[in-house]
């Protein structure tokens, strides 16, 4: 049987901090009011000229460090991104040119769940056999698509980039992505979308949100999405070692992890330190865990995330 494993991972965070009272001096809101109801204190910023595909290519050499790879051993690359250098080409194969190498290079576009969208299509192309390593990245400059003026959006979000390196295993014992679940739903498409688009007004556009109802369907949809994805190996939430879930609001973490029955030391939580990156925010969070010793061989982890459309979804990791 053949299963996907993750060996190495990489991040990358834009030198350029903003903290709470940054934006509190030009814009109608408090650290105080940000903290309280997102859990966010600062964010990264991309300088001016830098990239998407410039924050994806550093946390793509990080990646493959840590994998003790280089390039030439990546057959595959899928960048999630809703914030592409160009519409195109795909910010997939401009990171590949950085990289210097060759193979299949493409984007997924599916906002805040974007990594685990690239994760289970990566996941797919290595259990049928045509590819043997993968790096998936997410990467996002949301810097560029937030309202200056709108407070109710632009303190919610942060430039970042995660990366794993994937490696086809014919024999993983029990490690490895042991199961995924990704659903959409058009319908809900005015909750959470930019207000501009290549077709729609020739410009990127702003990020709009009604963010009470995005915050309630997040809860139940990711509860739901989780219970799915353990029930396909027949796993209780109670065996998780950690949940690495998307990184958008503390009190929609909470509510998850309380909803699965799972104390608060079981989470791993970086919004803090950087906001809500979308795509980056999974990635960046399981750097976090495994660098600083908490994520340990063996250890189950789940992952879950929504974003605009809706798409959502989770992924089971044996680590
Ligand atoms: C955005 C979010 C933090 C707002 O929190 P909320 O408790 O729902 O707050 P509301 O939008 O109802 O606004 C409450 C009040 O705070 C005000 N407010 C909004 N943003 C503010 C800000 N940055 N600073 C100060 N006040 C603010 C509103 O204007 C409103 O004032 P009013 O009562 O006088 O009209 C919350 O809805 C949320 O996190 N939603 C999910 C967002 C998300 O995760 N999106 C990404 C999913 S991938």
């Amino acid at each position: 049987m053949v299963r996907s494993l993750i060996i190495g991972c990489g991040h990358y965070l834009p030198e350029k901090v903003v903290t709470n009272h940054d934006l509190s001096a030009v814009l109608d809101t408090s650290h105080e009011w940000i903290v309280e109801r997102t859990g966010i204190h600062k964010r990264h910023f991309a300088a001016d000229g830098e990239l998407t595909s410039d924050l994806a290519t550093a946390a793509a050499w990080d990646a493959l460090k840590s994998a003790g790879l280089t390039p030439q051993d990546i057959d595959l690359i899928i960048v999630a991104t809703v914030t592409p250098d160009q519409t195109f080409p795909s910010t997939a194969t401009i990171v590949q040119s950085k990289l210097g190498c060759r193979g299949l290079a493409f984007d997924v576009s599916a906002a805040c769940s974007g990594y685990i969208l690239a994760l289970s299509t990566a996941d797919h192309y290595l259990r049928l056999g045509s590819m043997k390593r993968a790096l998936i990245i997410g990467a996002e400059t949301f810097s560029r698509i937030i309202d200056p003026q709108d407070r109710k959006t632009y303190v919610l979000f942060g430039d970042g980039a995660g990366a794993v390196i994937l490696r086809a295993e014919n024999n993983p014992g029990n490690r490895g992505i042991l199961s995924t679940s990704m659903h959409s739903d058009g319908s809900y498409r005015d909750l959470l979308y930019t207000d501009g688009g290549p077709s729609l007004t020739g410009t990127a556009g702003y990020i709009r949100m009604l963010g009470r109802e995005v915050f309630k369907h997040a809860i139940t949809k990711l509860v739901d999405s989780a219970l799915e994805t353990l029930a396909h190996k027949n796993i209780a939430a109670e065996e998780l070692d950690w949940l690495v879930p998307h990184q958008a609001n503390i009190r929609i973490i909470e509510a998850i992890a309380e909803r699965l029955n799972l104390s608060p030391d079981r989470v791993v939580i970086t919004v803090a330190e950087h906001a809500n990156t979308s795509a980056a925010s999974i990635p960046l969070a399981l750097c976090k865990g495994v660098s600083d010793g908490r994520i340990q061989p063996g250890h189950l982890i789940l992952h879950e995330a929504i974003g605009g459309g809706f798409v959502w979804g989770s992924a089971l990791i044996r680590w």
